[in-house]
C-alpha cells in the first residue's frame, strides 16, 4: 500500500521542528520539510534522519516543483515513461508534464509527439498519480510583529502562501489537506475570549498578512483547516531556533535577580507546543484515516488568559524567584515599533468540542517547559562528561538539585560531579 506523506513547509522553524519530532516518533507516514536558509539545519536531520529536505521560498515559489519531483509517485512514472520515448503533456496536464520533464533526462528520453499511443498512456498514468503530499502543514512565515511592519511587503509575499496553494491546486486532485498556521493577532483586541467567527481587525501588517492569507485559502482550497494560534511556548528545538522563546526568556532575565518591567494590559492565552501539535497530529489523522474533506477554522490556545505580567508571575512561582523583583507597567510605556493589541484572548471551546484536545494549563506548562530545559541541559552535560571523563556508570540526576532548580550547564555539571564515574 501507498506510504502516506506529510510536507511540514517552514519545518526549519520553532513549530515546524516540534512537528516533525512528533511525526518522525509516530513512524507512520513519510516526512519531507522545506527551509528558507541555504541549508537545512543538520542537528535536526543528524536526530531524525529518515525526513527529507527541501529549500524553497514561498515569495517566488521556487523549490515548489522539486518537491512533486521527488516527493511524490512522479518517480515511479517517469521510470516507466522511459521505455517508450516520450511525450507532449499540454493543457490540464501541463503541471504535471513539467514535473515529469524534471525527473528524466529530457535530451534523451522526450521525443515530443514521437508516439500518441505511449503518450497517452503516460498522460493516463501522470493523472492517477499522486504526486503530491497527502497533508501539506504550513509553518513558514515571517512570524516576527515588528519585521512584518519594517517590510510589508516580503511580509504579504511570504505570509499568504499564494505560490503553496497555486502549486497545490496545479495537481487538479482533493487528496492534500492544507493545514495552515494563523494567528490570535487577526483580532483588533479590545475584547475578552474572541470567538471564531468574530470580527478579524488586525493592528498591525503581521495580523494584516495573516488575515490576507486566510482569506485566500477559504478562497482557493476546498480541504484546508486553519489554526488561529496564540503564543507558542515550550523546550527549544533539536537544532535551536535563533528568536528568544518566551518562557526562557522570562527566567533568564529573572535569574538575575535585577527588578524587570512587564505588561499588566496585554493578554494572551499561550498555547504549550505540544498541545499544538497533538492538533496538528489530530487533524492529520482524521484526514488520512477517512478521507474527509473539511472547511475549518479554529482558534487554538491554552485555558488560561495571561498578562505578561502573570506569566512572569508564574515562572518565578516554578523557580521560587520573588515577585519583588517583577514589575507591572502598561505596554503604553514602552515604545516596540509596531502596535500590539491589547487583549486577543480567544475562545477554544470549538477546538475542544471538534477534536477533544484539552490543552494544560499555563503554569503545568511553563513546568513542563522548564523540566524539559533541564533535562536537555542534562543529557548535554552527560555527554561532554562522558566524553571527556569516560562513562557515566550511575546517572539518576543531580543530587543536591531538584529538576526544577537546575538553570545552567554549572548547576548540572556540579550534580554530575557527584556521581560515581570511571573516569
Ligand atoms: N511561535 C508563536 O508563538 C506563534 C504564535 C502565533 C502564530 N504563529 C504562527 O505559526 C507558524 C509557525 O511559527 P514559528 O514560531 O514556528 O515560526 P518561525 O520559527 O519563525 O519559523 C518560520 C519558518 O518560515 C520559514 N520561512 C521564512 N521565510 C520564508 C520564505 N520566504 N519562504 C519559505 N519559508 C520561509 C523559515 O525558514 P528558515 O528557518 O530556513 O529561515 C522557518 O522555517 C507561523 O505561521 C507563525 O506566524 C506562531
Amino acid at each position: 500500500m501507498e506510504r502516506k506523506r506529510v510536507l511540514v513547509v517552514g519545518g526549519s522553524g520553532y513549530l515546524g521542528q516540534h512537528l516533525l519530532a512528533a511525526l518522525a516518533a509516530g513512524g507512520e507516514v513519510d516526512i519531507a520539510f522545506t527551509h528558507h536558509r541555504d541549508t537545512p539545519p543538520q542537528p535536526l536531520l543528524h536526530a531524525l534522519p529518515g525526513l527529507r529536505a527541501f529549500r524553497v521560498d514561498l515569495r517566488s515559489g521556487d523549490g515548489l516543483r522539486a518537491v512533486s519531483e521527488s516527493f511524490g509517485q512522479l518517480r515511479q512514472v517517469a521510470a516507466a515513461a522511459i521505455g517508450g520515448g516520450v511525450v507532449a503533456v499540454d493543457g490540464a496536464d501541463a503541471g504535471r508534464g513539467r514535473c515529469l520533464e524534471g525527473s528524466i533526462d529530457t535530451e534523451k528520453y522526450l521525443s515530443f509527439g514521437s508516439d500518441r499511443g505511449h503518450a497517452d498512456w503516460v498522460v493516463k498514468k501522470l493523472r492517477h498519480a499522486n504526486l503530491m503530499p497527502h497533508v501539506i502543514v504550513n509553518c513558514a512565515a515571517i512570524s516576527v510583529p515588528r519585521q512584518c511592519e519594517t517590510d510589508p511587503a516580503a511580509a504579504m509575499a511570504t505570509n499568504v502562501p499564494s505560490s503553496l496553494v497555486t502549486w497545490l491546486l496545479s495537481f487538479g486532485n482533493d487528496n492534500t489537506l492544507l493545514i495552515h498556521l494563523s494567528t490570535d493577532q487577526v483580532y483588533e483586541g479590545v475584547k475578552s475570549f474572541y470567538k471564531e467567527d468574530d470580527e478579524t481587525l488586525p493592528v498591525n501588517m503581521y495580523g494584516k498578512s495573516k488575515v490576507a492569507a486566510e482569506k485566500f485559502i477559504i478562497e482557493q482550497c476546498s480541504n484546508y483547516a486553519i489554526l488561529r494560534s496564540s503564543i507558542i511556548y515550550g523546550p527549544q528545538t533539536i537544532s535551536p531556533v535563533a528568536k528568544s522563546l518566551p518562557i526562557q526568556w522570562m527566567d533568564s532575565v529573572l535569574s538575575q535577580g535585577q527588578q524587570v518591567q512587564f505588561f499588566n494590559d496585554e493578554f494572551r492565552c499561550p498555547v504549550y507546543v505540544k498541545d499544538m501539535v497533538d492538533v496538528v497530529l489530530s487533524l492529520t489523522k482524521s484526514w488520512l484515516a477517512d478521507g474527509k474533506a473539511v472547511q475549518v477554522l479554529l482558534n487554538v490556545g491554552g485555558p488560561d488568559r495571561v498578562s505578561r505580567l502573570q506569566m512572569a508571575e508564574s515562572v518565578a512561582d516554578v523557580r521560587g524567584y520573588s515577585h519583588s523583583i517583577i514589575k507591572s507597567v502598561s505596554a503604553s510605556s514602552v515604545d516596540r515599533g509596531v502596535a500590539s493589541p491589547p487583549d486577543i484572548s480567544m475562545d477554544i471551546t470549538k477546538l475542544t468540542q471538534m477534536l477533544g484536545i484539552k490543552p494544560i494549563s499555563f503554569q503545568d506548562g511553563v513546568r513542563a517547559t522548564l523540566a524539559a530545559e533541564a533535562t536537555i541541559l542534562l543529557g548535554e552535560a552527560s555527554t561532554n562528561f562522558a566524553e571527556n571523563c569516560g562513562s557515566i556508570k550511575t546517572v539518576s540526576g543531580p543530587s543536591a538539585t531538584s529538576l526544577m532548580q537546575v538553570k545552567s550547564k554549572t548547576d548540572i555539571n556540579e550534580g554530575l560531579n557527584s556521581y560515581a564515574c570511571s573516569c
